[in-house]
């Protein structure tokens, strides 16, 4: 099929873009994509497309922006039930932090999954998936984390895996089992950290392997935070996860600067998350390596803070910078791309396209994907949208409306 006559074809051709170098759109006016079994096989302004195909089946895009799927590097898209209370006691004014203490948080997720059977999790996380691609999202990271025990854990990665395969949203797995100290450790957090490592690490290895041979490892992931493990803890999991061929993500300076950006660093995680916190040393030692910084201004938004990533620091150090939405019935529920960049517009001070390139290439790069989803590149896989509007800037400039009119996932309309 040839898509042509696009007011303006993003293709962020190109690979991961650093620094400075955020935002370069690839823009042809007049544009046409040529998709064919599922993949970009041409690229190019209409006129030459269309002379060079002229038998092939079209789609006439005028008025609208095409582009690549937005990748969400960072969610934690499956759980059981909600938290609407916790929302009303903060528009109240407790913090999320005191919630939390008193045995609400990350935990009451955790005793509504617990209690849930693998169909009751897939079929809320299936309605949240489906609201993703509507909004333009055709691959997402979707994090374990709220079994906190090895077999809920597992049934959570079981779910991931079954979304996945089901589709059209594409899920790349990521084991946190390090989310929260469960309630069965509450005085022994160490023992936890020592199960962790000892028994559920090797576990998960050998179930993905019996159950998906050959597929890519899921990556491991840590919450460094002072109200869940601090830097030692986070070091050891990632550590012992690392040797046993995992790749490595970690939620670090949420709340507090503990030193999880530079250990993301120095490990060679492929990404480190939420930075609010980072210090200026620990943005040049992340800047100065592959991780990919990935910023989540749903976060601050969802708990009212005043503060975010510092993303024009990370960029001036010369950083790799992704956006995502954190999707969780915590901190912010929210299956929207382009909300996340009307966020990072204003509070993060990015230009609409340097948000677009964190939302689709950079994005790709922050779940280590970036070599055959997050443009459009002859033989790049075909997710690709048409927006409702002609320029795109709109994205960023609007909010609180869906600027997705339709989303291709491998060749085939999944929204139309
Ligand atoms: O990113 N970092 C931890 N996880 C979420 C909160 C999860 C929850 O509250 O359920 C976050 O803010
Ligand atoms: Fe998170």
């Amino acid at each position: 099929m040839l898509i042509h006559s696009a007011s303006q074809l993003l293709t962020l051709a190109g690979g991961p873009q650093r620094g400075r170098d955020l935002g370069r759109l690839g823009l042809i006016e007049d544009g046409a994509v040529l998709v064919r079994g599922g993949r970009i096989e041409a690229v190019g302004p209409s006129a030459v497309l269309r002379a060079a195909y002229p038998h092939e089946e079209t789609w006439d895009a005028s008025g609208h922006v095409v582009m690549p799927g937005f990748v969400d590097p960072h969610t934690h898209l499956v759980w059981a039930g909600d938290r609407a209370q916790e929302f009303e006691w903060r528009t109240q004014g407790k913090t999320y932090q005191e919630i939390a203490a008193a045995g609400g948080g990350i935990l009451a997720t955790v005793r509504a999954t617990r209690a849930a059977s693998l169909e009751e999790l897939l079929a809320q996380a299936r309605q949240r998936a489906w609201t993703m691609l509507r909004h333009g999202t055709t691959t997402a990271e979707a994090k374990t984390g709220y079994g906190l025990e090895p077999a809920t854990e597992l049934r959570l990665l079981e779910a991931i895996l079954a979304l996945n395969a089901e589709g059209p949203l594409e899920l790349i797995p990521t084991y946190l089992a390090a989310h929260d100290v469960p309630p069965e450790f509450r005085h022994d957090p160490q023992g936890y950290v020592d199960q962790i490592c000892i028994e559920m690490l090797p576990e998960v290895r050998a179930w993905w392997q019996a159950h998906v041979p050959g597929r890519p490892l899921p990556f491991v992931d840590v919450f460094c935070e002072r109200i869940a493990f601090d830097l030692a803890q986070s070091r050891q999991i990632l550590e012992r996860a690392r040797a046993l061929g995992f790749g490595l993500k970690i939620h670090a300076d949420e709340f507090e600067a503990l030193g999880g950006a530079r250990l993301a660093a120095e490990l060679g995680a492929v990404s480190a998350d939420h930075l609010v916190k980072t210090p200026p040393e620990d943005i040049r030692a992340l800047a100065a390596s592959a991780t990919v910084a990935v910023a989540l201004p749903c976060t601050p938004f969802g708990l009212a803070q005043p503060e975010y990533t510092p993303a024009r620091a990370i960029l001036e150090a010369g950083g790799l910078l992704a956006l995502a939405s954190d999707l969780n019935p915590g901190t912010a529920w929210c299956e929207s791309m382009p909300f996340v960049i009307a966020l990072a517009c204003r509070y993060l001070k990015l230009t609409p396209a340097e948000a677009i390139a964190a939302a689709t290439i950079n994005a790709a790069a922050a779940i280590g994907v970036a070599d055959r989803l997050g443009s459009l590149e002859p033989g790049k896989q075909a997710d690709l949208l048409v927006l409702e509007v002609a320029d795109y800037r709109h994205l960023g400039y609007r909010f609180g409306t869906n600027p997705v009119k339709r989303v291709m996932k491998r060749g085939v309309w999944v929204v139309e």
